[in-house]
């Protein structure tokens, strides 16, 4: 898996607390080369493997993601994995909204924070680790409902527009990162339907095969991003390996 990536690779997942994020550290740890992974979340997180550095952090606020560059000294990261992300929120007061006369400038500000704002500003705080001529591969979960060619239902406002959003600050990123490093992919990922906190009051009318458990998903996800090249770098890839519509 990932075999791009050197022996004994470095990783950092932002997100570690999450559903999606927390599977995707115990793939790394069992199937991978993985030397060491830095995991980042708001939650104080521990684990019994050497292999990882927990640091409690919220990279949502400049001063969290000013002391993750600092952790990080700008050592050479070969794997990014953003896995943070919000559609609902109660200490928020933040809903998916489904009329016009439901949305408002607090909510729409928080989720294009969190959901696009917060990874391109990790990519340009942690900018050092990308440059150079080493592997790296900068993963980050975006959602299909933010393919504006796909979106035919409508709803969900401020979700949508900041997938939407993540998507073309990653595009971006990918085009500077290609001059500065040759072997960097930058990647948005669809993981799916998630049986996670952020998908619960939303799993319904979801039918049992088409709602996954967060394992399958990160071993899907890592093998689409394993057959992924530089080539590939700025597109946007669902957790079945195919290729989604900007
Ligand atoms: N689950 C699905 O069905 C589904 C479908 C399509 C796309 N996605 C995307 O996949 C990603 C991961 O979602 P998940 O399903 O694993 O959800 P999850 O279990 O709710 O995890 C969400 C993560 O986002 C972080 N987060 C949430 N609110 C935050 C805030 N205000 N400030 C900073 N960090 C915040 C949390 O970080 P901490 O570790 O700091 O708590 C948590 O790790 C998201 O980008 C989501 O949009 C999920």
């Amino acid at each position: 898996m990932l075999s791009r990536l050197p022996q004994h690779f470095t990783a950092l997942v932002i997100g570690a607390s999450g559903g999606i994020g927390a599977a995707i550290i115990q793939q790394l740890l069992v199937s991978s080369n993985v030397g060491h992974i830095i995991a980042v979340s708001r939650q104080s997180l521990q684990s019994n493997d050497e292999r990882i550095t927990y640091l409690r952090l919220d990279v949502s606020e400049q001063a969290g993601r000013l002391k993750l560059k600092k952790a990080v000294a700008a050592q050479p990261i070969h794997f990014f994995f953003n896995a943070i992300g919000i559609l609902h929120d109660d200490a928020l007061h933040l809903q998916p909204e489904k009329r016009l006369d439901q949305l408002s400038a607090d909510a729409l500000a928080q989720v294009m924070n969190i959901n696009a704002f917060t990874p391109i500003l990790l990519l340009a705080t942690l900018q050092d680790s990308f440059k150079g001529s080493h592997p790296t591969i900068i993963a980050s979960l975006s959602a299909r409902v933010g393919s504006i060619t796909d979106n035919q239902l409508g709803g969900w406002y401020s979700y949508r527009a900041s997938k939407a959003a993540h998507n073309m600050l990653l595009k971006t990123a990918s085009i500077e990162l290609k001059r500065l490093n040759k072997q960097s992919a930058v990647l948005c990922l669809h993981p799916g339907t998630t049986d996670t906190a952020l998908s619960k009051p939303f799993q319904a009318r979801v039918p049992n095969e088409k709602l996954f458990s967060p394992t399958f998903v990160a071993e899907q996800l890592l093998a689409v991003i394993a057959q992924r090249t530089p080539e590939d770098s700025g597109s946007f890839w669902d957790w079945d390996g195919r290729s989604i519509e900007w």
